[in-house]
């Protein structure tokens, strides 16, 4: 995506992680967006403003009053020329000084007065990233809607292995990108309300075991997290899964089929969509033992039943106005089986998956085929699920 004339203001904080910052500033200037950088007096230690001028073609300002030209208002100035202010590196100290609203030098005052969003690319040895002051101002700055990418793990400079690496400078550009993309469709779901189901079920065959599936509920999350930015009211349904959804997703945890089914038909009524990414489990344990089952000698019988298949229930109460998305993993078929559910099922589409590597339970990307009630059928390549999810999203929007 073009970033033509976007307004970045990059901030810069003591780390050695600066030295990666000039590759960041010319994938954003060769993507046409206008870069100006601040820096803090620890980041000029590292890196020199002479560098950052030469990839931003633009000054560089270090100090709040600066002997040559001072201008009384150049804090206000930058915090309202951008469109977006990203910190990279920040150091935990500057995750603390902005978490607490302290602004004692010209970057932590312009992040104090500007009105625009903030993304925050951590880089810290892992012993400082972990200590519970530092998680906690970064849970504050989240709550408070400040966004961040990484920090990730890996070997650091200071020979330590670890979480506390900042992100490459590709991914934070992507996460740039992906920020005007999402603004720009931000309002497109706005005012609408969408049931998100994601992740396996798992039905118990005594307390210790239970039957269940590879779902690791990575396209369910995505999909409610693309939702949440587009502007919907979000509900995701999630059965166990070990991923942390989106702020603003109102999640709700379920274990089995049944309680699965019970909370969609909860929400159901109140929403415009309904996306049912999750694995249910199709077959549920006749007598769920109370007591761990012994081993035996012999070969070991379990009885199961069929659950209820979810879908084809709730098609029975849905209101022509309403949207239902299925998903559908095949492995022979495919094309056929898929379609048979959206007529079974009553779907207005499905989202065919076929195992492989770049695809289905487990994997962060997915490759699909976007299958209408009108019989047409749109193949979609390979992309990472958040990807995948912005782009069902995007023709949820349209159809809504
Ligand atoms: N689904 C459901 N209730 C179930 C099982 C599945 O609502 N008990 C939903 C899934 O969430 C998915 C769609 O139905 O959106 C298709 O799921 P899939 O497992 O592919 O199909 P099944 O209907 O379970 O049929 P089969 O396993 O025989 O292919």
């Amino acid at each position: 995506m073009s970033l033509k004339d976007k307004k970045i203001l990059v901030g810069l904080t003591g780390g050695i992680a600066c030295y990666k910052i000039p590759y960041l500033i010319r994938s954003l200037t060769k993507a046409g967006a206008d870069v100006k950088v601040v820096m803090t007096e620890a980041a000029t230690r590292f890196i020199t403003p002479l560098t950052l001028e030469t990839v931003s073609n633009n000054p560089v300002a270090v100090h709040m009053f600066p002997a040559e030209k001072f201008i009384s208002t150049r804090h206000i100035d930058l915090a309202e020329w951008a469109e977006l202010v990203v910190i990279a590196p920040a150091t935990a100290n500057v995750l603390a000084k902005i978490s607490t609203g302290i602004c004692d030098d010209l970057l932590t005052t312009i992040i104090c007065a500007t009105p625009r969003p903030v993304m925050i690319a951590p880089a810290m040895n892992p012993g400082m990233w972990q200590n519970p002051v530092t998680q906690r101002n970064v849970a504050t700055l989240r709550e408070l809607g400040y966004l961040f990418v990484g920090p990730e793990e890996g070997d650091m400079a200071c020979e330590h292995v670890g979480m506390g690496r900042m992100s490459e400078p590709q991914k934070i550009f992507e996460a740039i990108q992906a920020f005007f993309q999402t603004s720009r469709k931000k309002k497109a779901l706005k005012g609408k309300k969408v049931l998100v189901t994601a992740g396996p079920t798992r039905e118990a065959i005594d307390p210790v075991r239970y039957l269940s599936n590879h779902s690791s509920g990575k396209m369910g999350y995505a999909l409610a997290a693309s939702a949440v930015k587009m502007g919907a009211e979000v509900t995701l349904v999630s059965g166990p899964a070990t991923i942390t959804p989106q702020p603003g997703v109102h999640l709700v945890s379920i274990e089995t089929t049944k309680e699965l089914h019970r909370e969609v038909k909860k929400y159901f009524k109140g929403v415009d969509c309904l996306i049912m990414a999750a694995a249910p489990a199709d077959f549920t344990v006749v007598h769920t033992k109370q007591k761990k089952i012994k081993r035996g000698k012999g070969t070991f019988e379990l009885s199961l039943e069929p659950t209820v298949d979810i879908l084809k229930d709730i098609s029975k109460i849905k209101k022509t106005n309403q949207l239902i998305v299925g998903f559908a993993l095949e492995t022979d078929d495919a094309i056929a089986n898929a379609r048979r559910k959206i007529k079974e099922k009553k779907l207005d589409m499905i989202i065919l998956n076929q195992p492989g590597p770049d695809s289905g339970f487990g994997t962060d990307t997915n490759q699909v085929t976007i299958l209408y009630k009108n019989g047409r059928a749109v193949d979609l390549p390979v992309m990472r699920k958040t990807e995948l999810a912005d782009s069902i999203l995007e023709i949820i929007a349209k159809k809504l």
